[in-house]
Formats: structure tokens, sequence, C-alpha cells
């Protein structure tokens, strides 16, 4: 191939995009002046300084392999590396069967609003059952003030890990609940999206690969656009991730990271048992993967598989928190690290914010001390167990998914329902749900299903009728609309 010039590509304006739009795209191969590197490179070089400029817009799709190594006249293995190298820098994504598309940075953020409309039935937001905690937050309060040397304590300057007696607080009442986890290895953080937060930030470039289940927590799937990560989804079945998918996905992606959430998976329930859990560990280990342990859910049930990080603490990487059951208000989290990764991460967190403040995790600890947090997940336990017996009857013979001591559950939508005809009827009914495209890692396809989060109505009548007004609309056909 002839260098030393500029070659203009354009795409004809009858090509569209997924989304309909017509796209019209011209790539400048300026970098094709220099020779100096191999052809891939300066190709991907040419295009990073197309989308730096702004000249490739957002979400537009670049064209095929093959179209552009026509245009260019070098080989298809050039194109695809070309496309590879600047996924890798994390200015594009490939999204399967689709394409590959300049990544839209703008859409990174994933806005949560809590303004539950208390005339609709709630059954989006995955949040515990409320209740009246004001009294044990009185009680938490006043005896950390109560004494000046503490309170005066708790204000000044600490570790980045936190308080050395609050680690060994939350160490000691987390292995009442069966989890083996050391004081020295413990880091608080602002709950447990902050805890994956610092772990991706401290670890990981842009460009990465990031394994995750094939369903995922969607914020995981914001933190990761943000960080410009590339999610490669691993298959499930009803125990969570496939040793043989993980093997595959780590051969190809080269992965340093799996996050996942192997007790009471977001959205689908799904729990892993111990000897899968093993299997998993086992590929990672074989392939130098940390799991990222993502164990926010499992302080809900009272009986649950040993822990991922029971069973390799230096290659799991345990994050949790308090907010499932206690409050997520307190916004008190901790991640639990392997040797190789504890100093970076404590570092981590001191550029981003020098310490938890230790007046949360004090009064967390309080919370500990004083019984309360055995005491809240006690009852949360019991509210969700009359919950779920509404959901398993009501919703009997709809192939819903649910789990003991869970509070959501995924919902199939049946064939005659389209998933967005099912989300506006629901909507038109006054219930909010999510749907299942929060969940898919960008690109992939999306399942007909939705989550139901049942903790989220204030009172069991709320929730029994919205849950009969899905069992009606589940078996309503729709009448199907088309045009031409
Ligand atoms: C799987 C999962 N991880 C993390 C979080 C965030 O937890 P936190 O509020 O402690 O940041 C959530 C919240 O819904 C979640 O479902």
């Amino acid at each position: 191939m002839s260098c030393n010039y500029q070659t203009l590509w354009t795409l004809t304006p009858d090509q569209k995009d997924v989304k309909g739009f017509i796209v019209t795209m011209t790539i400048a191969i300026n970098a094709l002046k220099t020779e100096k590197g191999p052809l891939y490179r300066q190709i991907a070089d040419a295009l990073a300084e197309q989308i730096n400029a702004g000249l490739l817009l957002p979400g537009s799709k670049l064209p095929t392999h093959r179209r552009l190594a026509d245009q260019l006249h070098v080989t298809v293995g050039t194109i695809t590396r070309a496309y590879g190298e600047v996924e890798r820098r994390g200015l594009v994504e490939a999204r399967v069967g689709a394409g590959t598309y300049v990544r839209d940075h703008r859409k990174a953020n994933w806005v949560f609003s809590n303004d539950l409309d208390n005339s609709q039935c709630e059954l989006g937001f995955n949040i515990p059952p409320s209740f009246d905690r004001s009294q044990m937050m009185q009680q938490a309060m006043s005896a950390l003030t109560e004494d000046p040397r503490q309170i005066n304590h708790l204000l000044l300057y600490h570790s980045a890990a936190g308080i050395a007696e609050h680690r060994e607080t939350m160490v000691g009442w987390l292995s009442t609940l069966g989890l083996k986890l050391s004081s020295d290895r413990l880091l608080f953080t602002s709950g447990a999206q902050n805890a994956t937060q610092l772990v991706l930030s401290a670890f990981s470039r842009a460009g990465d690969n990031l394994l995750v289940e094939n369903l995922t927590y969607p914020g995981l799937i914001s933190l990761a656009r943000q960080q410009q990560l590339t999610l490669k989804p691993v298959a499930m079945d009803d125990q969570g991730l496939l040793p043989e998918a993980l093997d595959n996905a780590c051969r190809q992606y080269q992965p340093r990271f799996l996050y996942s959430m192997p007790t009471l998976q977001n959205p689908t329930t799904a729990v892993m048992g111990l000897q899968r859990r093993q299997e998993i560990l086992d590929v990672c280990r074989q392939h130098n993967v940390y799991l990222i342990e993502d164990d926010v859910n499992g302080l809900l049930p009272e009986h649950r598989p040993e822990a991922m990080v029971n069973l390799d603490q230096e290659h799991v990487i345990y994050v949790g928190a308090l907010s499932k059951f206690l409050a997520p208000g307190l916004r008190v989290g901790y991640v639990h690290a392997p040797e190789a990764l504890y100093k970076q991460l404590m570092s981590t967190i001191q550029n981003q914010c020098w310490m938890v403040s230790p007046l949360l995790t004090g009064l967390a600890c309080q919370l500990i001390e004083q019984g309360s947090a055995d005491q809240t997940l006690h009852y949360i336990r019991q509210d969700i167990r009359q919950r779920r017996q509404l959901v398993c009857s009501l919703l009997a013979d709809t192939g819903i998914q649910t789990a003991e001591d869970c509070f959501h559950a995924w919902l199939p939508v049946p064939e005659a329902w389209s998933l967005s005809d099912f989300l506006a009827a629901l909507k038109t009914e006054g219930i909010a749900v999510k749907s299942a495209e929060l969940f898919v890692p960008p690109g992939y396809a999306i399942p007909p299903a939705v989550r139901l989060s049942f903790s989220a109505p204030d009172n069991l009548d709320t929730l029994t009728s919205g849950l009969k007004t899905i069992k009606s609309l589940l078996a309503t056909q729709p009448v199907a609309e088309f045009s031409l």
C-alpha cells in the first residue's frame, strides 16, 4: 500500500445505523503519512484522532472491516487489528452482530431518582423494606456523642482503611454471618458501588475487558462505561456463571477481573452452589483473574453457600455493604482485598477522599454493638418472606424466578407480548418495574424479562394489588399493532 497520502472515506448517506438514523462518516487517514510503525496502528491512530477531534461522533457506526479494508487496499486482518486497538483504547465498542460503534461517553450517567410515587406500585427499586429506624438511630447517635473523648476522636483524620477497632467490629460481626475476613485486609468504603468503583479505578485502564454475568447490575454497566472498560458477558444457568463459558471468555479476552454476584444474583436471583463456586475459582486461578465478588445481597439469606472469599482470599476481592438491610443512606460498605492489592487500594481511597467518614463507620459499629444490625436483619428477613410468599402464589406458573430471602424476582415476559408493549402496559397500570434492557452489557441481545423488586411497596396491600394486575396482564393477549 502506498502511504504519504490522505484518503477520505465516506459512508454512503443511505447507510443507516441501528437506530435508523442516516450515518455519514468521514475517516481521514492522515496518520498514514508517517509510514512509521505497523499499518494497523497507523489506522488505529487515525481513527483515534478523528474520534478525539469530534469528527466521528459518539454513537456513529464504523464501516465494516471488509468495506474499510477494500477502501484502504489493506487486508481485513489489518482492519480487525486496528479496530481491536481502538477498542482497547476505550474509544469504540464492538457490538455482537451489529458492528463497531464510537463510544458514547455522554451516556455514562445512570441516574437514580428516589422520587417514589405513592400513586404507583413501585416494583423498580432494590431497596430494603421500609420501617421506622429512628429509635435505633437515636440510641446509636447518643451513644456516640455522650463520651466527649470518643466523639472527638471520630472527628480526626484516620487511616484510609478506617479505624482499626471499627474494622475489627465489622469483621467480627460479619463472621457471625459466616464470612471469614481479616480486619487487616478490610477497607471501609462509601457503600458497595464505591467499593467496586475503587477496585476498577485502581487496577484497570481504559479499553480493558471486564468479564461479567450476561445479565448484570446496572450500576456496574454505568461504571464500566464511565471508565471506558469493555464488558464481556459470560453465559449463566440457574446457578449463575458457567465454568466452561468463563474459561472460553478468559482465553478469548484475557481479562484481569471478573465481576460476579454469586449469591442472589441481580437480576436473575441465581445462587451459585458450592461446587460451582470451586469450579469458577479454579478457572480464575488458572487464568490469573481476580474475582470481584459483589456480596451486597449476600447478607440477606439466612442460609447460603460459603462466600467465594472464604474459599480463596488471594483471588477474590470481596465487596459488600450494609445498604440492603440496615440502611442504604448510611453509605457504609467495605472491600476485602488480596494482599497483593491491598496497599494500592488503600492509597486509592486516600487519593479520592482521604477516608470514609469515621462518624459513619462509628455509627455502623454502634448499631452492630447495640444489636440493631441483627434485629434489623431478622425483621427484614421476616418481611421479605411474607412478600415472597405473595409473589410466589400470585405469580405461580409464570416462570418467575425467586430465591429465599431475596427481595427481587426475575419475570419472563410471555411470547404474546413484546417487552416494550408489556412495559408500556405496566406503566399505564401505574406499575414500575425494571426492564431487562438495563441489565444487558452494551451491544448484546435483550431477553424479554423484567425485574420486580417486591421490597419497595410500603405495604402488603399495594404489593398485592400490583401483583394481581401483573398476573392479569400476563394472561392477556395484547392486540398486535403493525404498520407498513
Ligand atoms: C448488586 C449490587 N451491587 C451494589 C449495589 C450498590 O450498593 P450500595 O448502595 O452499597 O452502593 C447494588 C444496589 O442496588 C446492587 O444491587
